[in-house]
């Protein structure tokens, strides 16, 4: 009998995915441009190789599928999958539906749906690495509804589950998915880095261990910041390099990769005018962490940061709230960023559906988000720094934020997303700011006007002519 799905792209990703779908009981033809790839990928699954079967051309893979067929891509971003799309589509039939599951940037997503034309074509976004790959991702689906109900119940069984829900949600039209993968990329951008700012503060104003360092990330993800990425964080501080002994991390040279996601989420922000502050100095940070000759340089012109903080300068308690107000605002300026795409797009995003389909699976699922999905619920426009929940976390919590910002300027320990999380938070509880000095700046050099506290638009100072 022929396959229910296909899957072209037995790379780490595409290989994961494979399995999870025979798992789930669904049989499965692959492909990927290497034959030799193929043939291993099959003979090293196991129990599992009877569901899936090996082919060597695409035109073999096509004739392995059920009508209408659906086919999974899983080949690296950008022109292959163009390149891809182009050598499968004169193969299939009118109906039969291409899936684009790797991390495509959005507009190249709605581009690719438009050029489908009345031809099936959907984009979704996966996020869990190898391991949610493998045993259950976060799925966020784009383009036509119907497309997708074609396929849910193969995505909605192989996507993690969070309780019994599952979490694989349709986002809307075209790159509706990839463009709300993008934002959990950029969350997951200022998280990693609000975490990695904290833990320098351990390390080089506290003059932790890496032991101690880990036990503090074990003992908070047990709590209020329980997540993914603070257990990982933990585990890796804990971690032994087996070639010398040494913790790990102080193995790892301090220069971040990345494949750009989060570029494209600030890219994309600053075009929405959605301020998304916390992501964009995470994203500016990775890029600093490359010029580590000039860091170097720095450091002898003007003298070795960072400093030790004098014992009891900060304490642990106040840089787990640091974090928890830091990671509520990084939360509110992503699905701020959501709901104006959501406008601008006219996509309807359905903002308490995506906090819940980030509750598992993916790489930024914390327990907060439960509480997210609730007051999305309640009213998805506001901003989540004012629904109750979090308006009562952040007032409790914020005061520990100024200290810690506070201490690491004084100590010389960069500390970029956590201080403008913080700046975005004194902006926003600032009723009379300071753009009435922008506006006069702006009249005065060019007449450009501005409205007055007691009435009307368009009025000019007296700067004359
Ligand atoms: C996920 C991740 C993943 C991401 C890689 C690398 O949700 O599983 O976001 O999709 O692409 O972790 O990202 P960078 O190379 O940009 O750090």
């Amino acid at each position: 009998s022929k396959a229910e799905i296909g899957l072209i792209g037995l790379g780490t990703m595409g290989a994961a995915l494979a399995l999870n779908i025979a798992d789930n009981g669904f049989d499965i033809a692959v492909w990927n441009r290497t034959t030799a790839v193929t043939h291993d990928f099959h003979a090293s699954a196991g129990d599992l190789a009877p569901r899936i079967t090996p082919t060597d051309t695409l035109e073999e893979l096509v004739q392995s599928i059920a009508k209408p067929r659906a086919i999974i891509l899983m080949v690296p971003a950008g022109q292959p999958v163009d390149d891809q799309i182009a050598a499968l589509r004169p193969l299939l039939d009118d109906d039969d539906l291409i899936i684009d599951a790797g991390n495509a940037n959005f507009h190249d997503t709605n581009r690719r749906a438009r050029e489908a034309g009345d031809l099936p074509f959907l984009g979704i976004g996966v996020s869990g690495g190898e391991e949610g790959a493998r045993f259950g991702p976060s799925i966020m689906g784009g383009g036509k509804r119907e497309y997708w109900d074609r396929v849910a119940h193969i995505l909605t069984a192989i996507s993690a589950k969070h309780g019994d829900t599952p979490c694989a949600t349709w986002m809307g039209e075209e790159g509706a998915g990839h463009f709300v993968k993008a934002v959990h990329n950029g969350i997951e951008y200022a998280d990693m880095q609000m975490i990695a700012e904290v833990y320098g503060i351990m390390r080089d104003g506290m003059g932790m261990d890496n032991a101690a360092i880990a036990d503090t990330f074990a003992k908070w993800d047990k709590g209020v910041l329980q997540s993914y990425l603070i257990e990982i964080s933990g585990k890796v501080a804990a971690a032994t390099d087996p070639k010398t002994g040494a913790p790990m991390l102080d193995v790892i040279v301090d220069a971040a990769g990345q494949k750009g996601t989060g570029r494209w989420t600030v890219i994309e922000a600053q075009h929405l005018a959605a301020p998304i502050p916390a992501i964009e100095a995470a994203v500016v940070a990775r890029n600093l962490s490359s010029q580590r000759e000039a860091r170097a340089a720095g450091e002898t012109l003007f003298g070795t940061a960072p400093h030790h903080m004098p014992h009891d300068t900060l304490t642990l308690d106040a840089l787990e709230q640091a974090m928890i107000t830091g990671k509520i605002l990084c939360y509110a300026q992503g699905f701020g960023m959501i709901a104006k795409a959501s406008q601008e797009f006219g996509w309807s995003l359905p903002l308490p559906d995506i906090a819940k389909v980030w509750r598992a699976g993916c790489i930024i699922r914390s327990a907060m988000l439960d509480d997210m999905a609730a007051a999305l619920g309640e009213d998805a426009a506001r901003n989540l720094m004012f629904a109750p929940k979090f308006a009562e976390l952040l007032k409790s919590n914020h005061a520990a934020l100024r200290q810690v910002v506070a201490q690491s300027a004084l100590h010389g320990i960069a500390a970029p997303a956590l201080g403008s999380g913080l700046s975005y938070f004194d902006t926003m509880r600032t009723a009379r700011g300071t753009a009435n000095m922008i506006q006069g700046q702006r009249d005065f050099f060019g007449a450009h006007g501005f409205a007055r506290t007691d009435g009307g638009e368009g009025h000019h100072g007296p700067w004359g002519s």
